[in-house]
């Protein structure tokens, strides 16, 4: 099966990403093919530092390889290494109504949190769309803020092979992770646009005050809680053995538990989890040579297969053949 996904390069990865999104991509790397790749593209319409920018993308690729991603089992590239995908994101924007961008949910959560509505955040959805169509992608896996953005890709295939009566798009699935929606550190969706992140590799001390930070209700020890709407506990479930979720749940119900106590344990998990990578990750970042060099390989896979599809699409359209340059 092919597997594609990006991860935008917008700034430190956190957990939201790692137990959405991509755990679960190196995960998929064992039995079949799978394409990840840095959208830097999409990364624009929020980073506008460009110094900023080629860090970040830079950072992601290394934080890739240090959490297991096999550069020899599957293709990690760069979005921007791979131009063609800009023009069939124009090609799909042709046969996309206006009303399908108008109902995103993405769109309209970034806009009332502040990011500036540029026709590049209205575009976001056709560009992810042809990220994945450009590599008939079977399957996407990602958290659920993205389902929707997969149904739109599912449109615009459908109305790209309706219209020029082919089938050379793709319908592609997404693949949900057990973490769909992991909350931040103020209980809503964590998120590198919302400032309420704990980042994967964080300094031990600003992992430890940021998870003491994390936003609870006012329920005094003694009282009994509930399990469901503990964002500490829903971050402790990614991270702790099933017996001692089920111990944990089964305090807070009795009543007893502090938050302060909930928030230690999770801290001493984090650390456990994330502490023995720290050391590839730094290792990684020394050797700027062989993460870029991994970066081109990956983009010379991609773009050869890029470069398949978009002869298929030419022809269907009308548009003449071109070499690849
Ligand atoms: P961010 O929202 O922090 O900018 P991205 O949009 O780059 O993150 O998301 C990269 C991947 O991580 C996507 O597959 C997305 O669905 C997943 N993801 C991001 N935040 C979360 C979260 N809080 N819970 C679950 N998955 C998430
Ligand atoms: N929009 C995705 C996100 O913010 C990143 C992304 C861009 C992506 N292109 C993609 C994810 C293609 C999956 C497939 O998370």
């Amino acid at each position: 099966m092919r597997i594609l996904s990006g991860v935008q390069p917008s700034g430190p990865l956190h957990l939201g990403n790692y137990f959405g999104a991509i755990q679960q991509h190196i995960e998929l790397q064992e039995g079949n093919e799978a394409f990840y790749f840095i959208a830097n593209y999409h990364a624009m319409t929020t980073v506008h530092d460009p110094e900023l920018l080629s860090r970040y993308t830079h950072e992601v690729a290394v934080d890739y390889l240090a959490l297991g991603l096999d550069p020899t089992r599957a293709v990690l590239f760069r979005q921007s290494d791979v131009p063609e995908v800009q023009e069939l994101a124009w090609i799909l924007a042709t046969v996309t109504g206006k009303g399908l961008l108008d109902r995103a949910h993405s769109y309209k959560d970034k806009i009332q949190r502040g990011i500036v509505p540029s026709m590049g955040l209205y575009y976001y959805p056709v560009l992810m769309a042809a990220d994945i169509l450009l590599y008939r992608a079977d399957q996407v896996p990602v958290g659920q803020d993205q389902v929707q953005h997969i149904e739109m890709t599912q449109d615009m295939a459908q109305s790209f092979n309706h219209t020029y009566r082919t089938d050379v798009l793709k319908r592609p699935e997404p693949r949900l992770n057990r973490a769909a929606r992991v909350p931040g550190i103020d209980g809503e969706k964590m998120s590198k646009s919302y400032h309420n992140t704990i980042g994967i590799f964080e300094p031990p001390g600003e992992a430890k005050k940021k998870i003491m930070s994390i936003k609870t209700d006012s329920t005094p020890v003694a009282d009994p809680k509930d399990p469901a709407r503990c964002n500490v506990l829903a971050l402790l479930r990614l991270l702790a053995g099933p017996e001692e979720v089920a111990d944990w749940e089964d305090r807070y119900r009795k009543g007893g538990v502090g938050y302060g106590q909930v928030k230690t344990r999770l801290y001493e998990l984090y650390e456990e989890r994330f502490a023995p990578l720290r050391e590839r990750r730094e290792r990684l970042a020394a050797d700027r040579d062989y993460v870029e060099d991994i970066l081109r390989q990956g983009a010379r896979r991609a773009r050869a297969e890029a470069h398949l599809l978009l002869e298929q699409v030419w022809m269907a359209v009308g548009l003449p053949r071109r070499r690849q340059g």
